[in-house]
């Protein structure tokens, strides 16, 4: 008995989850990655003009937030393959209550999680959010509501913050970096390249562009190309396309 109920909750939860991006139209196997191809028609399976996609993170220590171990989301951003970007493409989508749509979308664990990860630095996640959303995800065509079979009210939203959780919980910042060593310091220094050839590492062997505010390294942006839609499209880690804003040596890694 209890067996048997266990096991219809997994199977519940499991739908739930599937049904998140269930209506987004499916792209066959063979999609083109993006910026890989001479192709400038933008479709729900190709990544056009924004072809590259950025999962960006903070680290931030003045003020400080989010946990002492972890790097916290910024956002992701398509990127026109070349450094350049569009921006705020879609002003009747700038929602500005995330937390409302994620909850009536049942996407609560979501939350909970964005909370304690993707914080801002002023303590308003809210507002936060509804800035990420409304300046870079509008711009994703792929997850446009037209992208979609029975679309449901902002059912893009919840399956962006959905993606870009998953993105950043693959690419473990804080731990790639104090496995090469390279841990928070009130006075050590560290070089770009001991920090890049960590991060590069976890990053497939693509470059990453690392920011720094002062000479203390504070952020750092991982470039993908997509095959297929951004939601359940397969994600190939690319360089940099921006050069880092970082010295080449006395870098400082603040404690948070
Ligand atoms: C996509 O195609 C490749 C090569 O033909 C194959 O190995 C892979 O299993 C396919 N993936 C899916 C999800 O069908
Ligand atoms: C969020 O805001 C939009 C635009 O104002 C509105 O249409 C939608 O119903 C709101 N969603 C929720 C869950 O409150």
């Amino acid at each position: 008995m209890a067996f048997s109920r266990s096991s219809m909750l997994a199977v519940a939860a499991t739908t739930l989850a599937i049904g998140a991006s269930a209506s987004l139209e499916v792209c066959t196997n063979d999609s083109t990655f993006s910026c890989q191809s001479s192709s400038t028609t933008a479709t729900c399976c190709f990544n056009y003009p924004g072809g590259a996609l950025l999962q960006t993170q903070f680290w931030d220590t003045d003020p400080s937030t989010g946990p002492s171990d972890s790097w916290t989301i910024h956002g992701l951003w398509p990127d026109n393959c070349d450094g350049t970007y569009q921006s705020s493409c879609d002003s009747t989508r700038a929602y500005t209550n995330i937390s409302d749509i994620l909850t009536a979308q049942g996407r609560t664990d979501l939350l909970t999680y964005m909370q304690e990860y993707w914080v801002d630095i002023d303590g308003d996640d809210e507002s936060f959010w509804a800035h990420e959303w409304g300046k870079h995800g509008t711009c994703i065509n792929t997850i446009e509501p037209s992208c979609y079979t029975s679309y449901t009210a902002q059912e893009e939203v919840g399956d962006y913050f959905e993606k870009v959780v998953d993105l950043f919980k693959g690419l473990d910042t804080y731990t790639a970096l104090s496995n090469a060593g390279i841990t928070p310091d009130s006075s050590k220094t560290y070089t770009l390249s001991e920090i890049q050839a960590a991060l590069t590492s976890l990053h497939d062997g693509a470059s990453v562009y690392l920011g720094c505010s002062s000479g203390s390294l504070n952020q750092v942006w991982y470039f993908f190309n997509v095959a297929g839609n951004a939601i359940d499209g397969e994600y190939q880690a690319v360089d940099t396309l921006t050069t880092s804003g970082c010295p080449s040596t006395g870098i400082k890694y603040v404690p948070k």
